[in-house]
């Protein structure tokens, strides 16, 4: 079976291109989206080069937001909160029927040390009210765009999958699987909020602790102690 086609709409950001250098990395055909094609051709062409030595990947291309959700199987949306909204209207149409991913993490600069989250509970609800026909799913909130971004560093943490959709959350736990990370099932997108808060607390322990911090779920280990 070939592998499902992703989108990475805000693909040109810090998360977005660490996500698609690695699913690219691993075999996973990535298109890059921008609301500028030019600009996410360009990340796309840079991407390329990078990945041109490496065995088994997977070409990478870009354009606008709109046709990179149309021509993919998974659209994983990567902009800040403030961006959702106008994203989801630029690409709504284009996602019936797929599984959408919501990385994004509602956050009010300054503040972005303090937990806040949207009237709909998440930013990933207020994603799917808007896009009933979409399987929304919520994860990649609590992993940390640098890390991602070295292709071979390891990075340590889990990923938290919340959604509604069984068959979306089983693709989006083996999508994070092939890029080296454990996602577990979180349960219902109701449960999004509280990954989506906790960054909040990573930022500020970042800040404190001079850090790029993550989260690991001990305990699943049933031969450990
Ligand atoms: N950075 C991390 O470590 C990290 C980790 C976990 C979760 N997150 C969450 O993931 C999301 C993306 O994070 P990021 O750090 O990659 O963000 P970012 O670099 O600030 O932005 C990502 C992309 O979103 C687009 N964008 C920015 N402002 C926009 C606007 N006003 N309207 C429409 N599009 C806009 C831009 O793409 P174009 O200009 O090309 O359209 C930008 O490259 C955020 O919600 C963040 O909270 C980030």
């Amino acid at each position: 079976v070939s592998p499902p086609v992703l989108a990475v709409l805000g693909g040109t950001g810090s998360l977005g291109l660490a996500l698609a250098r690695r699913w690219s990395a691993a075999g996973i055909p990535v298109v890059i989206g921008s609301r500028d094609a030019a600009r996410a051709a360009a990340a796309a062409a840079a991407l390329g080069t990078e990945l041109a030595g490496r065995p088994g990947h997977a070409p990478v291309r870009g354009t606008d937001n709109r046709r990179a959700a149309r021509q993919a199987d998974v659209v994983v949306v990567s902009v800040p909160y403030e961006a959702l909204a106008s994203t989801a209207e630029a690409v709504g149409g284009e996602l019936a029927g797929k599984t959408v991913v919501s990385a994004v993490v509602p956050l009010r600069p300054p503040r972005t040390a303090v937990v806040w989250l949207p009237p709909a509970g998440s930013a990933a609800a207020e994603l799917a009210m808007g896009l009933p026909d979409a399987r929304v799913v919520a994860a990649f909130q609590n992993v940390a765009a640098a890390k991602l971004a070295v292709l071979d560093a390891p990075v340590r943490g889990d990923v938290l999958v919340c959604g509604d959709d069984r068959d979306a959350k089983a693709q989006v736990v083996d999508l994070a699987g092939r890029i080296g990370l454990r996602a577990l099932d979180a349960g219902p997108l109701a449960n999004a909020g509280v990954v989506e808060g906790l960054t909040a607390l990573l930022i500020g322990l970042n800040r404190r602790h001079r850090a790029t911090t993550s989260i690991e779920i001990t305990g699943l280990d049933r031969s450990g102690p």
